[in-house]
């Protein structure tokens, strides 16, 4: 995960003791600089006690455990849990955290500092007893410097309290606790600051590029002179342009060293191909290296074009994205590489290229993916300014932080070149209000005195003429939630104007579940009155048909927005379902319906609407399954491309032929039930292109098990997501199939968690059991930290059960 890198110059003597001691993902090193992972070790405990932030405070009876940590998941959902249904309906509360660890004393002369990703929320730390700060900001990451208060060569305690009591104080499920890396960072007296490189493409070119590299570079000694050389790598680690500056004399605290560099012929970043270079800003003092720090860098020019849309390195792209909240499923919102990974890949197999942070930074490593991987991110920071949505949110603090988190923020993310466009707030209430004519112009200011390379936006779910935030003049894009039926009024309404559709669609669906007829359109629930259907066991119907009434369905929003130019993109809500927020019920939901995917990572019928427009793979997807009463009437829908017609069959008879028509994107059959074989043909030309068969399924008979990956890392982190599924005994998936499925894990791994997509379910996601739903469900095995393998086994009364081997390397 975290290779360590070697260094030609010489690695003090304690480092290397420190690295033997620590697993290989655990410390990055890099000369004059060490960056250790902290996560293992802590001692938690939920509830509040007296002198904790002592170092005499005894702990042995506390919990022992690694972070990232939630401890909200490991809850038991109730709807008197004070977060409600809308916040996901599990516990928070107050959480203390204690760690120990010794410095050595060979650290004598390093500054030392601990890094925050993000902890939810309100947390408070100390270092053997002094106070280093609060944030109560629970996105955001920060640094605290603890030199002065070490003990060298000796013990260590870092205390954090983390309040997460007072609610609700979130629309969504934020989880509770350290849940994002904690990291140890220590450097020399003279280095580069925190986020102290800001590296920018002013001028790009397919023959060469200007890369202005600005290096903060922090004084904790008196006058110095040192050299700063900034070398660029390509992906294949080749250095390809490097600029020194000799002999500075820097005087300040903090002192900015500014340096230009050409890349020739640079290869550049695109959402196809994420090319990614590196700066790596060298400070030296004669043979000394005292300072090694890294900026990965993509060389790209956009655009954001009135009539043409969005364009990147001169051709014009669709923003093809999806907003997502934080949390990952049944893992709650503890951060996992791999999990933020596999949804990112989930989504690209779809044609995603975009993700929208709603409504908050993300942590790092999905910046990090997006970078990677390729994808448009629009990076927002709040929720809310001055007027809150919910009592305790974060409008209690807007007023003596936002500037502060704002800043962070930026400083944080602007090095990433997946980021193409700031948010400063989603859906704010003082849209209407005068008052946002002083809040967003602030908050623009601050934005540009940090970056002046990307556009800002805010996302408006009143996007007219009397918005005050768009009237303010300070914004640059013209952000849409919702509204599809106006954008045609949009060069009207805005003059010269740029958009963005920040926030589109919010469509509802559970996966598995079909009511006829598929084609009345249902706005649910009805703008008025939020009130409980009921009767229904809170599912709705996953054919396309259902929406919040301020939405729309998917193809009504993707209809629009493919047709003109002018509309750069779309971020509909939401990629994945997400804890909290189960509109169009409550209670006894507890997670949201919005998702193309569900909870689990399971694709609804939709996401194949989605690959079939956005991407070139072949796609024929009909449903829904083929088990029904005799008689009934099931309406029978194929989303397909790259052919001219499709033709299904029931039990080798035609039942005719269906060609989308103008702007259709299914075609739908209207069928009665008999059981048998369903078989869709889809052709081009009258040569067959794909077919795909749905059998109706018998009884449950046996479990089948599939690794997303059978070969994981020994790391401690790493994840294999392994899908369940409940077939008859001719291997058919059995489309109602609820059976409780019991996990036996033994090996080098353990269960991190177990899901299944319903958003009803009051089962702990954090046990080794769990019932499918509509004939899957899904186990994540966590690696240890010792190769070797885990064995996996699902059983079921009555079942013939399953097992399987994942390696661990
Ligand atoms: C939007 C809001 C999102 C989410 C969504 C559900 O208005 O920005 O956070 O609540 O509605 O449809």
């Amino acid at each position: 995960m975290f290779p360590v890198k070697k260094q030609t110059v010489k690695v003090a003597s304690t480092l290397l003791f420190a690295m033997l001691l620590m697993p290989f993902y655990a410390l990055k090193a890099q000369s004059g600089r060490t960056t250790i992972n902290f996560d293992k070790g802590w001692r938690f405990h939920l509830g509040d006690d007296k002198n904790v932030e002592s170092t005499s405070f005894n702990d042995k009876s506390w919990r022992m455990l690694d972070l990232p940590h939630d401890w909200s998941i490991e809850g038991t959902f109730s709807k008197d849990n004070k977060a409600t249904p809308e916040g996901g309906a599990l516990p928070g509360g107050l959480g203390w955290y204690r760690k120990t660890f010794t410095i050595p004393a060979t650290d004598k002369n390093k500054i030392i500092y601990i890094d925050f990703d993000g902890v939810y929320q309100k947390s408070d730390v100390w270092i053997n007893g002094h106070h280093l700060g609060f944030r109560p900001n629970g996105y955001i990451s920060f640094r605290y410097e603890l030199t002065p208060y070490l003990h060298f060569g000796s013990s260590n305690t870092v205390v954090v309290k983390v309040d997460n009591s007072v609610q609700p104080n979130s629309r969504w499920y934020s989880g509770s606790g350290i849940y994002r890396n904690v990291w140890l960072v220590k450097t020399n007296k003279i280095a580069v600051n925190n986020w102290g490189t800001f590296v920018t493409t002013p001028r790009v070119s397919s023959q060469s590029a200007d890369l202005l590299v600005s290096t903060k570079v922090r004084l904790k000694m008196p006058t110095s002179s040192v050299n700063v050389n900034t070398t660029i790598y390509n992906a294949q680690g080749k250095a390809v342009a490097s600029n020194t500056k000799n002999d500075l004399n820097l005087s300040d605290s903090i002192s900015t060293v500014n340096q230009t560099l050409l890349v020739k012929t640079p290869s550049l970043w695109s959402v196809d191909e994420p090319y990614l270079y590196k700066a790596v800003t060298k400070i030296t003092q004669g043979k000394t290296v005292l300072d090694t720090y890294t900026t990965p860098i993509g060389i790209r020019s956009f655009v954001f074009d009135t009539d043409k849309g969005f364009i990147l390195n001169g051709k014009p792209v669709k923003i093809l994205g999806v907003c997502d909240h934080h949390d990952l499923g049944s893992l709650g919102s503890a951060v996992n590489t791999r999990a933020l990974e596999r949804q990112l890949q989930i989504l690209k197999e779809m044609g995603c290229n975009g993700i929208r942070t709603s409504h908050n930074p993300p942590a790092p490593e999905l910046l990090d993916l997006c970078d990677k991987m390729g994808f448009i991110v629009m990076d927002e920071a709040f929720d809310c300014w001055e007027k809150g949505k919910v009592d305790y949110d974060y409008h209690l603090y807007f007023k003596q932080w936002h500037k502060r988190d704002l800043e962070d923020q930026l400083l944080r993310d602007r090095n990433h070149p997946s980021i193409f466009i700031w948010s400063i707030g989603n859906e704010i209430p003082q849209q209407a209000d005068t008052a946002a004519l002083r809040i967003a112009p602030e908050l623009a200011r601050i934005v540009h005195s940090l970056d002046v390379s990307r556009p800002i936006t805010t996302a408006n779910d009143r996007p007219n003429k009397n918005n005050q935030i768009i009237k303010s003049g300070a914004i640059d894009l013209v952000g849409y939630n919702y509204h599809h039926q106006i954008y045609e009024k949009f060069h009207d309404d805005f003059p010269g104007m740029k958009f963005i559709g920040t926030e589109t669609t919010s469509a509802l669906e559970t996966r598995g579940y079909y009511e006829m007829p598929s084609d009345s359109i249902r706005r649910w629930p009805s703008a008025d009155n939020f009130k409980h259907p009921g009767g229904l066991g809170n599912v709705v119907s996953a054919y396309d048909n259902v929406s919040a009434p301020w939405g729309s369905l998917h193809e009504e929003t993707w209809k629009l927005i493919k047709k003109d130019d002018y509309l750069s993109g779309m971020y509909i809500w939401t990629g994945f379902d997400y804890l909290g927020e189960p509109t169009p019920y409550s209670w006894p939901s507890r997670s949201s319906y919005f998702g193309i995917i569900d909870l689990a990572g399971f694709p609804k019928d939709v996401y194949y609407m989605y690959q079939s427009e956005w991407t070139d793979k072949t796609v024929l997807h009909i449903f829904p399954h083929w088990n029904w009463q005799p008689g009934k009437v099931v309406d029978i829908w194929a989303y397909y491309n790259h052919a001219d017609e499709v033709e299904l069959f029931l039990n080798g008879k035609s039942l005719g032929v269906k060609k989308k028509q103008g702007e259709d994107l299914h075609v739908i059959w209207r069928v009665p039930f008999e059981a048998g074989t369903l078989k869709a043909v889809s052709r081009l030309n009258g040569k067959v292109v794909l077919t795909r068969t749905i059998n109706t399924a018998g009884k449950p008979a046996k479990i089948e098990l599939t690794a997303d990956r059978s070969n994981i890392k020994a790391d401690g982190k790493d994840l294999s997501f392994i899908t369940v599924k409940i077939l008859d005994k001719d291997g058919n998936i059995v489309p109602d199939a609820e059976n409780r499925l019991n996990f036996k894990v033994n090996g080098q791994g353990f269960i991190a968690s177990v899901d299944n997509g319903d958003p009803v379910s009051h089962d702990p996601f954090k046990a080794n059991y769990r019932n499918a739903f509509h004939g899957l469900a899904l186990a994540i095995i966590q690696a240890k930290e010792k190769a070797g393998v885990v064995n996996l086994t699902a059983e079921s009364d009555g079942l013939q059960s399953a097992s399987m081997v994942i390696k661990v390397k």
